[in-house]
């Protein structure tokens, strides 16, 4: 009998481990740069990128374990870009994943170097994988254009240059577009690629990661105001705190429901008839429209 939960939890602790070994060297020069790359790392988020690469990479019938390397990866680039986005010159946060953020520990120089240097190191976990080498291609070239100017960096330099003006729908599209449903569809077709998954099975994930991205990050933007930071793990009022236009100061949070809905049913119909068993896919876009944190 099918268990969404057991399942999902199954995938995180896979990651959790793989993810718990890298940066272990206690008698590098430059152990503190480790460690405080480890601190992020393992500081507990929900892992939800490495998982959708595993997930697709299923689908196709692939062997996920191959995958794990690119799940790891994502993460890795993931996690530097909350590291950033935490830093006094961006969000200027105190609190991620229930702890004090990089820069409270390590202090804003080592915070910089351990987001870069797990940017880099993402693409070495790709490339010194045991993957197919037109696979760890393809998954580099993936995670490159969802992290570069296209993707994060592009749309935090818009998110940045957008506070304390109004926006308009359509800009705050293109934001979360670039900022967030990009790594969605760069760990969505990781997982295609894994996965050797089909023309159509690409334009499907395609849908469901464009849709489950942008209904992910109305998600964010509505706990910023109705959650708790005990129970995000990060502090609220921070998108008020800096200005920021959002779906929530937009539309207000009835309307952020609706729309976070239809995105899931777009999501949820995408991968619908693509691939032989959905069901965690489908559970999976389900469990982020009424997520809590
Ligand atoms: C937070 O991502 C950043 C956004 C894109 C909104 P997550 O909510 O996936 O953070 P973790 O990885 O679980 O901490
Ligand atoms: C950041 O969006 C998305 C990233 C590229 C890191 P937010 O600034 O809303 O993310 P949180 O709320 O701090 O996690
Ligand atoms: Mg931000
Ligand atoms: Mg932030
Ligand atoms: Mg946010």
């Amino acid at each position: 009998m099918f268990d969404f939960q057991t399942e999902y939890n199954r995938d995180k602790s896979l990651v959790d481990t793989a993810l718990a070994a890298y940066y272990t060297n206690a008698d590098a020069p430059y152990r503190t740069l480790l460690e405080s790359m480890r601190y992020s790392l393992n500081a507990g988020g929900k892992r939800l990128r490495p998982v959708l690469v595993l997930a697709f990479c299923r689908a196709c019938g692939g062997d996920a374990a191959a995958a794990l390397p690119a799940a790891c990866a994502i993460e890795m680039v993931h996690t530097y870009s909350l590291i950033h986005d935490d830093l006094p010159c961006m969000d200027n946060d105190e609190l991620r994943r229930g702890k004090p953020t990089n820069h409270v520990i390590y202090g804003e120089c080592t915070a910089t170097l351990a987001g870069d240097a797990l940017q880099a190191e993402a693409f070495r976990t790709i490339l010194e994988s045991g993957l197919p080498v037109a696979v760890r291609a393809e998954c580099a070239r993936l995670l490159a254009e969802a992290a570069g100017t296209s993707g994060i960096c592009g749309g935090q330099q818009l998110d940045m240059e957008g506070e304390g003006k109004p926006l308009t729908r359509e800009e705050l599209l293109e934001i979360h577009s670039r900022k967030t449903a990009a790594m969605f569809h760069a760990a969505c077709r990781m997982g295609i690629a894994c996965g050797n998954g089909s023309d159509t099975q690409l334009a499907a994930a395609e849908t469901y990661a464009h849709a489950l991205g942008l209904a992910f990050q109305i998600r964010d933007d509505m706990l910023d105001v109705i959650s708790t930071a005990e129970e995000l793990g990060k502090p609220i009022g921070s998108d008020a705190q800096e200005g920021k236009t959002t779906f929530m100061s937009l539309y207000g949070l009835e309307r952020c429901q609706r729309e976070v809905h239809d995105l899931t049913n777009q999501a949820a119909s995408a991968v619908a008839g693509a691939f032989s068993d959905s069901a965690f896919l489908q559970a999976l876009a389900r469990s982020l429209e009424t997520r809590r944190s």
